[in-house]
């Protein structure tokens, strides 16, 4: 009998499938335990959960979930454009900001084309290339930092993208105004450079991007409602870009790609102020504090600008098993080529103590 691996595409064979953060409910069966009594600190969410004002606009939505939702995300657009100072124009919504990564492999890659990212970044975009058939060249970080001088020479004829990701994950760390302003004057502009951006709201002094987009450059910032406004399991992110290349990706993505429920949460969240600012605040105390006791126990870690740290523990997946029979979940990093360290988000103080408390106990036990 004809294998389907004879007929699938033949770079799938050797892609990995994504490894999200273990879900509660699954850990909670294993464990044979009420998902209440679990803490998940290893997807990046909001630990405070949605807004109370987005609750209440998704469930008025609910009435209306017979009807197929605005494919073109007319209002949600609107309002991200009026809070951004560009124009509706330049805004696609995506489901999630990983679909919108996935319009740009439609709408730009082809066969035999370089995508450049540095090394430990985001692994969609490495997942997105291999997918398509393509190279990834991942430049070295030294320190964890992206090296932007180091994407420049990384350059080929063949690069069409190259993904940014400010701050970048898992390692936590942030690239410069300057440094990004020194690399967007020398980048040529026959290729896609894409700042992701999914962590932009967690920082105190966040560089500018858009200005690039407000000069027409070939320039792709992407967003997302899953971190800082609690929106992860609706999947709803969005990209600002000129409205040329919005253009182009539009024609990659299906009519009806982000749910009516995702879009009214999302315009109650992008307004809702107190909560960004709460949840701002709880993630500055609880990475600090997180910070102070890895410091505390002699633990190496990234200094972090997001909501996430990553930590060197001496075996990430030994001390992830550990933690997880102790009722919490963080993410071990041997799939970033990093199995000495877990990446453990910030959650609230009472999940922070916690974990440190856990932490130690597996440590002093190892
Ligand atoms: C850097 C980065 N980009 C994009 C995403 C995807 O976010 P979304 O939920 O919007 O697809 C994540 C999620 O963890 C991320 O860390």
């Amino acid at each position: 009998m004809t294998s389907v691996w004879e007929l699938a595409n033949a770079q799938l064979r050797d892609l990995a499938v994504y490894e999200p953060g273990k879900p509660i409910e699954e850990t909670a069966r294993e464990l044979g335990v009420d998902p209440g009594t679990i803490i998940k600190l290893a997807s990046n969410e909001n630990p405070l959960g949605p807004s109370t004002r987005a609750l209440q606009a998704m469930h008025s939505a609910l009435k209306t979930a017979h009807l197929y939702p605005d494919g073109s995300g007319f209002y949600l657009r609107n309002a991200i454009a009026a809070k951004l100072e560009v124009t509706p124009e330049n805004i696609i919504l995506g489901n999630g900001s990983n679909e919108v990564i996935e319009f740009l492999g439609h709408a730009f890659l082809n066969a035999g084309d370089d995508v450049i990212t540095c090394q430990y970044a985001f692994i969609v975009y490495k997942l997105l290339a291999t997918a398509f058939g393509l190279r990834t060249i991942e430049t070295p970080s030294p320190n964890f930092q992206q090296d932007l001088d180091a994407t420049l020479d990384a350059i080929t004829s063949k690069t069409r993208i190259i993904f940014i990701p400010n701050p970048n994950n898992p390692t936590g760390t942030l690239i410069s105004q300057s440094a990004i302003d020194r690399f967007m004057s020398r980048v040529p502009d026959k290729m896609i450079v894409v700042f992701d951006e999914a962590y932009f709201e967690f920082l105190d002094d966040p560089p500018d991007t858009l200005r690039f987009i407000r000069d027409e450059r070939n320039v792709i910032v992407l967003r997302t409602f899953s971190k800082i406004h609690g929106l992860a399991g609706l999947r709803i992110g969005y990209a600002i870009a000129p409205p040329e290349i919005t253009q182009v990706l539009h024609k990659t993505r299906q009519p009806f790609n982000v749910n009516s429920v995702a879009q009214a949460g999302a315009i109650a969240a992008l307004d809702d102020d107190a909560h960004l600012r709460e949840t701002k605040r709880v993630i500055d105390e609880g990475r600090a504090y997180l910070q102070e006791r890895f410091a505390d126990m002699h633990l190496q870690f990234v200094p972090a600008a997001a909501n996430f740290v990553m930590v060197n523990v001496g075996d990430g997946c030994g001390v992830f098993q550990e933690l997880l029979q102790r009722k919490i979940i963080v993410r071990p990093l041997q799939g970033y080529g990093l199995p000495e360290w877990v990446r453990i988000s910030v959650g609230t103080m009472q999940e922070n103590e916690k974990l440190i408390a856990a932490l130690r106990e597996v440590i002093r036990a190892r």
